[in-house]
């Protein structure tokens, strides 16, 4: 049983003592462990190049061609049975070097259903396909989100982003907020330490393993953040973009939606596939477009009005 843990703090601050507070536990309880620090690794931003999704079409497995660290930590995160995420808030949300990460492992090179049709045509094409460690169902995850004050209202939907797209099982998900000195609050620490156990207890017994952290108000996903869009009167959750109504229901706020939206649901296989058919379908008419003479003219029109500033030697 391998269980990675990734900090996204600073070096030797609080995320890092809390990720090894979690993996000293799960080592106790027999796991192997690793620890990982992005921000000590070399990582680009991913550059829209798309070369992972022309790689999927084909049935080529969708390897990023950025020249990086990328391709090892993949690595290592493909070779883990679970997953522990420690990071610090910032802007109420999660850590540039964690979005870095997210782009690059949950866009479309890691996203199921992609991966799905991707295997689909590797079988008739006779290419390699994807790395099949990548479509294992229900890898354990859970996020850790350490904050220095009460600004802390976004970095769970930042999370459950990040584990929509790969599809994986988030277990715990835990924010803190006030917590700069959380190595000297014992009552957070043991928390952090339960964090270790319940990843071995997920990965001893995966059909009990289950949704520790906030409930949330959102039924489906536990997202607590809604998109309230002018044009209608419903509500989108931010995370799996069911649309229905914000109610207050004995006091509380809950969130109600049309049972039939659960198959368009992002976080479900069928709503992956539904969007895949729907960038389909819009990439073919942009294909068409950009054949057009117009088209190529507006583009170079952009291109040639201005150039970007650099700084000077
Ligand atoms: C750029 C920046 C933005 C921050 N924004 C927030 C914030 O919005 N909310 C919050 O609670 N803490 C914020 N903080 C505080 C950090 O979350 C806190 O210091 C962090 O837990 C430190 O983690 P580390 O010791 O592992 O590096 C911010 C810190 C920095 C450097």
């Amino acid at each position: 049983m391998k269980i990675l843990g990734i900090s996204f703090g600073g070096k030797n601050g609080s995320n890092d003592a809390m990720c090894k507070e979690a993996l000293k536990a799960a080592q106790e309880m027999g796991a192997e462990i690793e620890f990982i620090r992005p921000l000590e690794l070399d990582l680009k931003p991913c550059n829209g190049c798309v070369a992972c999704v022309k790689k999927l079409v084909q049935g080529r497995n969708p390897q990023c061609i950025i020249q990086d660290d990328f391709p090892w930590l993949d690595d290592r995160i493909a070779s883990a049975d679970g997953i522990v995420i420690f990071m610090p808030i910032f802007e109420k949300g999660a850590p540039a070097s964690f979005k870095i990460l997210q782009d690059r492992l949950a866009g479309p090179s890691h996203d199921k259903a992609f991966l799905k049709a991707c295997k689909q045509i590797s079988e008739k094409t006779g290419n390699e396909g994807p790395d099949v460690r990548q479509m294992r169902d229900d890898i354990p995850v859970s996020f850790v989100m350490i904050g220095g004050s009460d600004w802390v209202t976004r970095v769970a939907t930042d999370a459950k982003l990040f584990a929509m797209t790969p599809e994986w099982k988030i277990i715990d998900e835990i924010v803190f907020p006030w917590s700069k000195a959380i190595v000297a609050e014992d009552e957070k620490v043991a928390q952090c330490r339960q964090v270790g156990v319940n990843m071995v207890k997920a990965l001893q017994d995966p059909a009990s393993a289950t949704y520790l952290g906030d409930p949330g108000v959102c039924p489906n996903c536990h997202s607590r953040n809604f998109y309230l869009n002018n044009s209608i009167t419903e509500a989108v959750c931010e995370v799996c973009g069911l649309i229905g109504e914000l109610k207050s229901v004995e006091g509380k706020v809950s969130f109600e939606f049309p049972a039939e939206q659960i198959k368009h649901a992002h976080n479900t296989v069928s709503g992956k596939f539904h969007h895949l058919d729907d960038v389909k379908g819009n990439e073919m008419k942009i294909a068409e477009l950009r054949k057009t003479e117009s088209f190529s003219r507006r583009m170079a029109e952009y291109r040639d009005f201005i150039q970007p500033s650099m700084p000077t030697a």
